[in-house]
């Protein structure tokens, strides 16, 4: 028996990165289980304690949770057969990771590198390190022990995310293993990493950095709900290079033309090396074309069922309690064990 889980946050809309490295995925790993009668279950989240660790608008952020979760189920994900929730519903989540952060040591979170970048420090930055540091919050400090929180809450024995998010998971697994050896209960699973197929999704501005929500520039991603124009328009304008002859997949030295290539191999759920025999004779504007004609045909499912999802406030507020109270069930009960195991019952 297996558990399925994993989280987005809700701070802007989805692009093609969350898109191709969780929630197409998690589409198709929940059609996999459905088709092929796998017992399994399906737990998908929208991670808005996560948003508060950097500044927000809160205003803003109320309504992004909303999009992120017609997004969600947008993308193709069944309420009727995954459990969809907000993390803040749970109250068991933020509970938890109290617990957890007695059992993980600063030095691993030191070790974290996602903090760092969203805190504009450098890689090697210790807390020892800089005078900027003093300015880091604590919850961005501690945000990966939140992120274990969410999945050991669940006992979940598989996490399917994008590459960018692997160390926080073997942070998870080191609190679980530390929580289970020092109460002698083995009660946590021990949560297997499961990679998206799709290779990271970097920005079409500057191909050194990934697709992010947080990028400002709004040319430096496509969002899931993107009109056709603007898909042509983006694509279009992509950072290639200027070499010249046959499109090749060389990520150090054509980071722009690899990423084309990386994006049209996510659309097809293709290798790349099965794409190079049909477009390495085109130029690059053809290229261009090619992806940009796939994407809409791709996206033309989810932005079509989010406009119309995300009309229908009252349904979704529906499916969110539904999603909380059958998570609220798990939580608590794992909760209650967790409790029991550290003396508090
Ligand atoms: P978040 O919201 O940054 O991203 C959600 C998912 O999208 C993937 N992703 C990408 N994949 C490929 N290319 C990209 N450019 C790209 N950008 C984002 C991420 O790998 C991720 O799978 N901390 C998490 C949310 C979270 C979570 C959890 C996930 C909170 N608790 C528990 C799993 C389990 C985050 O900020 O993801």
């Amino acid at each position: 028996n297996s558990t399925i889980f994993s989280g987005i946050q809700p701070t802007g809309m989805f692009h093609l990165g969350n898109y191709f490295g969780a929630t197409r995925n998690w589409s198709d790993l929940s059609e996999k289980i459905k088709n092929e009668n796998i017992n399994s279950k399906l737990l998908f989240f929208i991670a808005d304690l996560h948003s508060l660790t950097v500044p927000q608008d809160y205003k803003q952020l109320q309504e992004q949770r909303l999009e992120a979760f017609a997004s969600l189920i947008a993308c193709g994900i069944d309420p009727e057969q995954a459990t969809v929730f907000y993390q803040s519903q749970i109250p068991e989540h933020s509970q938890l990771q109290w617990i957890l952060s007695c059992f993980t040591g600063i030095g691993i979170l030191n070790r974290m590198t996602q903090w760092k970048s969203k805190a504009n420090l450098k890689s090697n930055a210790t807390i020892e390190g800089s005078g900027e540091l003093g300015k880091v919050k604590l919850g961005l400090f501690a945000y990966p022990v939140l992120m274990a929180s969410d999945v050991l809450l669940y006992n979940a024995t598989h996490v399917p995310v994008g590459l960018d998010q692997s160390q926080h998971l073997e942070l998870t697994r080191e609190i679980a293993e530390a929580f289970n050896k020092q109460t002698k209960s083995g009660f946590f699973n021990i949560p297997k990493t499961l990679l998206a197929p799709s290779k990271k999704i970097l920005s079409l501005k500057n191909p050194a950095k990934k697709m992010s929500k947080s990028d400002p520039d709004v040319n430096s991603k496509i969002f899931i709900t993107e009109s056709p124009k603007e898909i042509r328009k983006k694509i279009n304008k992509t950072v290639t290079d200027s070499i010249e002859g046959k499109i090749t997949f060389d990520p150090i030295n054509r980071p722009g033309i690899s990423n084309l290539l990386t994006i049209l191999s996510a659309v097809e759920r293709c290798r790349i090396e099965e794409l190079i025999p049909k477009v390495e004779n085109f130029s690059k504007k053809e290229l261009k074309e090619l992806v940009a004609e796939s994407l809409i045909k791709d996206l033309s499912v989810p932005s079509s069922k989010y406009a119309e999802l995300i009309k229908n406030r009252e349904y979704l507020d529906k499916l969110s309690k539904q999603g909380t109270e059958k998570a609220r069930e798990i939580a608590s009960k794992n909760l209650k064990e967790v409790m029991k195991l550290v003396g508090m019952a």
